[in-house]
């Protein structure tokens, strides 16, 4: 198991694309720290490890606040000694027209999507330092950081931000022998994959619309030690939909 006993730190991880990563790490037989803003559901995911003779630890974490950032490292250390994976995954979308997107909007979305990016790796970062093992970061950004539908300014805003943070994150921390990268996933079914329309499957190159597990592979793939020369890439896993040009007939 080439994860067994790395310490995975997972936001955003209640539900949806976090939640599989979680559960993921822990059939890994990592050490799993699951963080969201909602515990219940955290420790749902925790004790669904557990169960299955993993270790996990759930952590109620706002990843707009750096008390809770410092707090979550610090019961990750607590629990596990140490932090070898940070997974920031923990976002939000805003869908309004530009006219009417508040500053409240707009504030809430880059604080959840990019900043709490950004403090999230670095606090696991002082920590990858301290300890003289290095490590893995991964940011989840999106395809809508290089391509938009209408009224999604601050979400396409943050996730064009995440992937500028990734390569500036890789070459900063390159010498402390950690790796930064970020995952633009593109449509993600995380609710009734077989509810799925025809038409939403073949509009996709691949022929079908993406499920959490295209995700997790990408995860594995980024973190995976044996893969040390990559860091600094935004991997695409869209399904070729960022590659397909589009005309009216
Ligand atoms: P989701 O909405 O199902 O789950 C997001 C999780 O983040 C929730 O559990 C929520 O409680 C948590 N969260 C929100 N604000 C938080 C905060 N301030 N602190 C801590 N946790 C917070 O989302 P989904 O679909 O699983 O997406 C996960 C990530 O992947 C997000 O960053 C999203 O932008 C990105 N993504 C998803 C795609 C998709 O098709 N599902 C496509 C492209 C990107």
């Amino acid at each position: 198991m080439k994860w067994k006993n790395k310490v995975v730190i997972v936001t955003g991880a209640a539900q949806g694309i976090g939640k599989a990563l979680a559960l993921a790490y822990g059939e890994q037989e990592a050490r799993v720290v699951v963080a969201d803003l909602h515990i219940e559901a955290c420790e749902v995911v925790a004790d669904a490890i557990c169960r299955d003779g993993g270790q996990a630890v759930s952590v109620a974490t706002d990843v707009r606040q750096i008390q809770a950032i410092e707090n979550l490292i610090q019961q990750a250390t607590e629990a596990f000694g140490t932090v070898d994976i940070m997974i920031n995954n923990a976002g939000i979308g805003r869908w309004k027209s530009p006219y009417e997107l508040s500053m409240e909007d707009w504030s809430d979305v880059i604080a959840t999507n990019l900043t709490g990016t950004f403090l999230c790796a670095r606090e696991a970062a002082k920590v990858m330092k301290a300890h003289k093992h290095g490590g893995s970061i991964i940011n989840i950004a999106s395809t809508r950081a290089i391509m938009s539908e209408p009224n999604s300014e601050a979400y396409a805003a943050a996730k064009g931000g995440i992937v500028a943070l990734t390569h500036a994150l890789a070459v900063s921390l390159g010498s402390d022998s950690i790796r930064v990268n970020c995952i633009s996933p593109g449509w993600i079914e995380t609710g009734d994959y077989e509810a799925l329309r025809v038409v939403d499957h073949e509009q996709h190159p691949a022929g079908r619309v993406g499920r959490v597990s295209d995700i997790v592979k990408a995860c594995f793939y980024l973190t995976d030690a044996d893969n040390d020369f990559v860091t600094g890439t935004n991997l695409v896993v869209d399904g070729g939909m960022t590659r397909r040009m589009i005309y009216e007939e």
